[in-house]
């Protein structure tokens, strides 16, 4: 029996990869660039399975031009807006992507944000570099401090309460606004309110929410607004999910004192923009899962979704699961 046929968009992590290789015939993307869109819907015609980034736009047309064998589709993230899950659904396709592993990583990257934010560690580097250092002074580069500080977390799931965890330790006061479901967290010192409330309380805002068509935008001038005076900015979750242009006058004006931002729209991030003017604004190129062992479980996750579906069975992580009836 001929082995099923895939193409994964980008080389993964061996542990993900080696398993694919066993499993699937597959057909992997070498480059360090995206496939081309033409080239993506040229590579997936007959394939079995798709293993994809969140940097692959996968919509109806690429389903289609893969044909009707298609059977899983396996997003190397845990993020999937990227994908027209809706579309995959309409086709019996279960989507899968990789929660829970990169929880921890991408937690303690909000928290070096936070704090080079707060603290002004890139600034003071640069400083530093600059030869601009010439000797210790009371009131160089003063930041803002934690202890005591209120943060304010938007979106209340794993990772937001993995950022909770870690400011408890800081003995920070904790607030959350989650627009989902009510989470259950038995063992955190969080208090769960409205935004407004949030946004006037809190010293740190930090956002931990999906990119969908209700939070795209989310940060706008008018939620800058409400913010405290002063207060810091820190975005691990999706690029879209902030008006960049609001967030550039925001900071311009000093009503902030700082952002710090791990994602943004579009990536990678033009250099043109003015936010990269700023010395308050803080910007690193979307790697808060960016730890050796967060990316070899996202790729063996990956992987195993992949062959799951290939198989049949039920995807370990599964975005759609009506799939399955
Ligand atoms: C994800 O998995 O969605 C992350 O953004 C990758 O860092």
């Amino acid at each position: 029996m001929p082995k099923a046929r895939v193409f994964v968009t980008r080389v993964i992590r061996e542990k993900g990869l080696a398993l694919v290789r066993d499993f699937a015939d597959a057909d992997i993307w070498p480059d360090e660039l995206p496939p081309a869109r033409e080239i993506l819907l040229e590579r997936v015609r007959g394939v079995d399975g798709l293993l994809c980034l969140l940097t692959d736009r996968i919509d109806a047309e690429v389903m289609d031009a893969a044909g009707p064998g298609l059977k899983v589709i396996s997003n190397h993230a845990v993020g999937f807006d990227n994908i027209d899950v809706p579309a995959a659904t309409a086709r019996g396709i279960p989507v899968g992507n990789t929660p829970g592993i990169l929880t921890d990583a991408t937690a303690d990257m909000t928290f070096a944000l936070m704090m080079a934010a707060g603290r002004r560690l890139v600034e003071a580097e640069k400083f530093l570099r600059a030869g601009k250092w010439k000797t210790w002074s009371p009131s160089l580069l003063l930041g803002v401090d934690f202890v005591g500080a209120t943060l304010g977390i938007i979106g209340f799931g794993r990772i937001g309460q993995a950022v909770a965890k870690r400011a408890s330790g800081f003995d920070m006061r904790i607030l959350y606004y989650d627009p989902g479901p009510s989470p259950s967290h038995p063992s955190l010192p969080a208090v769960a309110t409205d935004l407004d409330t949030l946004l006037a309380e809190s010293d740190f805002v930090s956002l931990h929410v999906p990119l969908t068509p209700q939070t795209r935008h989310l940060v706008n001038a008018e939620f800058l607004s409400k913010m405290k005076p002063g207060a810091v900015l820190v975005n691990t979750s999706r690029g879209g999910v902030l008006d960049q242009e609001a967030l550039y006058q925001a900071l311009k004006a000093g009503r902030l004192f700082a952002a710090a931002l791990d994602v943004t729209d579009p990536e990678p991030l033009p250099l043109d923009s003015p936010l990269l003017e700023l010395d308050n604004c803080i910007i690193v190129p979307h790697i808060a899962s960016a730890s050796v062992q967060s990316r070899d479980n996202m790729a063996l996750l990956a992987a195993q979704n992949l062959i799951a579906g290939l198989k049949g069975e039920r995807l370990p992580h599964c975005v759609n699961p009506q799939v399955y009836g």
